[in-house]
């Protein structure tokens, strides 16, 4: 053997102190990243599905190609079709409240997301939940929209059955930042009481420090962008409001007579004051803090939630009116051509009589629940969420957005968002 000679002992010591200052710096690297990585265990993507009890479901597990049925395959689809012959049992309050009992471990099992990019923990948003039934559904919603560093506010119905509320209850108490509504509406279609749960659950999101817009969901609706992507397009919007509502489609009936609940009365309704112009369009919004403070703190806020109480249908007035009068100064408002304004919170299909061969599911009093076929859609629309699904109606149609959700919640970096497409958004560039 021949000796090393000395030069060749300090080139080995440079280069394996060169691969030690490598494997330093991956460690850095590695170890920067893993702080805000969503998700600390194995790739949660391949058991997306797979979690906790769901583990019974066979259907899960065997039968279902999500990307396939989202390129819109029909073999897929077929196959899909038939495991979905078997109805799938949806878990109970009862099987909640167990599990609920030890917070920790839910959390872990059912995977939430417990940690976020530094750039959303600067950005938190504020959420309502307006919920009835269908616990499972109720969870799997908001495990998808959870972070830690976000507020929500969840109200269930009055009439909701006891053991429903009892466990939204225990979910609310073993997440942070998660509370209910201080009180509970018994909530009627077209009534006050629609609009009534928002605000009650406004005035206490407000109560909660530096969260940047408010968005209010029902159950069974589910996001079609993460919560970094919500982010993204949020800060674009640059402080306005996406709220929907014009004046050519408004029912005049609803505000020039005094409504008792869903009854029109004779009596003939004063307009508002300070030169309002009434509106109609949807409860649902993306409102910035400062509209979410007017709306509970300013004189004219007040005031005219006041007036619209003994309107009929007063939640499709109510915000959509005070986001198209500039002359109020409310902040985000739209300055630009009412009649023009896009919509991007919501993606709801609504569907009269011929026009429902574009829902792939089933139409339930003219709005579309989502089934399997619906899918490719669903993967390229710019809205925020859409409504509806049915837990137990084509379940595979929610299993496979939850899928994508948590898909591209892991690999965020490689879903850029159309940044372009929403800053160029005519409410985005006229606001007060
Ligand atoms: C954001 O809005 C403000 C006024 O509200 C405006 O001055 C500014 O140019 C806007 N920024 C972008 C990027 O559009
Ligand atoms: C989610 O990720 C897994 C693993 O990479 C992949 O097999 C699956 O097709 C993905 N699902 C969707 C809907 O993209």
């Amino acid at each position: 053997m021949e000796q090393r000679t000395p030069v060749c002992k300090v080139t080995g010591f440079a280069i394996s102190c060169g691969f030690c200052l490598l494997f330093l710096f991956i460690l850095l690297l590695y170890s920067g990243k893993e702080n805000y990585s969503p998700f600390k265990q194995a790739p949660y993507a391949m058991k997306a599905n797979r979690l906790g009890v769901l583990e019974q479901n066979k259907l899960d597990q065997l039968q279902r190609n999500c990307k396939a049925l989202f390129e819109g395959d029909r073999h897929a689809v077929m196959q899909a079709k038939k495991a979905m012959e078997t109805p799938k049992k949806a878990l109970t309050p009862d099987f909640y409240k167990t599990a609920l009992s030890d917070c920790t471990a839910f959390k872990n099992k059912r995977k939430y997301i417990l940690s976020a990019s530094p750039e959303e923990k600067k950005f938190p948003l504020a959420f309502s939940i307006l919920v009835y039934k269908d616990i499972e559904q109720v969870e799997r919603l908001l495990r998808a929209v959870y972070r830690p560093h976000n507020f929500y506010c969840i109200h269930v119905d009055s009439k909701s059955p006891k053991d429903f509320y009892e466990a939204v209850v225990l979910l609310s108490e073993c997440l942070e930042n998660v509370f209910m509504a201080p009180r509970r509406v018994d909530v009627r279609w077209a009534e006050f009481s629609v609009l009534e749960p928002e605000i009650l659950c406004m005035r206490e999101l407000l109560k909660k420090k530096n969260w940047k817009y408010f968005l209010n969901l029902v159950g069974q609706e589910f996001p079609l962008k993460t919560n970094k992507e919500l982010v993204k397009i949020l800060q674009t919007y640059n402080n306005s409001n996406d709220i929907d509502g014009n004046i050519k489609s408004r029912n005049l009936d609803r505000t020039e007579y005094v409504w008792s609940g869903f009854y029109r009365t004779n009596v003939k309704k004063s307009p508002p004051r300070w030169k309002i112009k009434l509106a109609k369009g949807s409860v649902h919004i993306a409102a910035t803090r400062g509209y979410v403070d007017y709306v509970i703190n300013s004189e004219i806020g007040k005031y005219f939630l006041e007036w619209v109480k003994d309107t009929g249908t007063p939640d499709e007035t109510f915000f959509a009116t005070l986001n198209i009068n500039p002359h109020l100064k409310v902040p985000g408002a739209f300055t630009g051509d009412i009649e023009k304004k896009p919509f991007l919170t919501r993606y709801k299909l609504w569907l009269y009589g011929e026009d429902a061969k574009y829902c792939g599911g089933k139409v339930v009093r003219a709005i579309c629940v989502f089934g399997v076929t619906d899918l490719p859609k669903l993967l390229s629309r710019k809205e925020l969420f859409a409504n509806k699904f049915h837990l137990t109606f084509e379940p595979l149609a929610y299993d496979c957005m939850e899928e994508l959700y948590f898909n591209r919640t892991a690999n965020e970096d490689h879903f850029p968002i159309d940044v372009d497409y929403y800053s160029s958004l005519p409410f985005v560039k006229q606001h007060i």
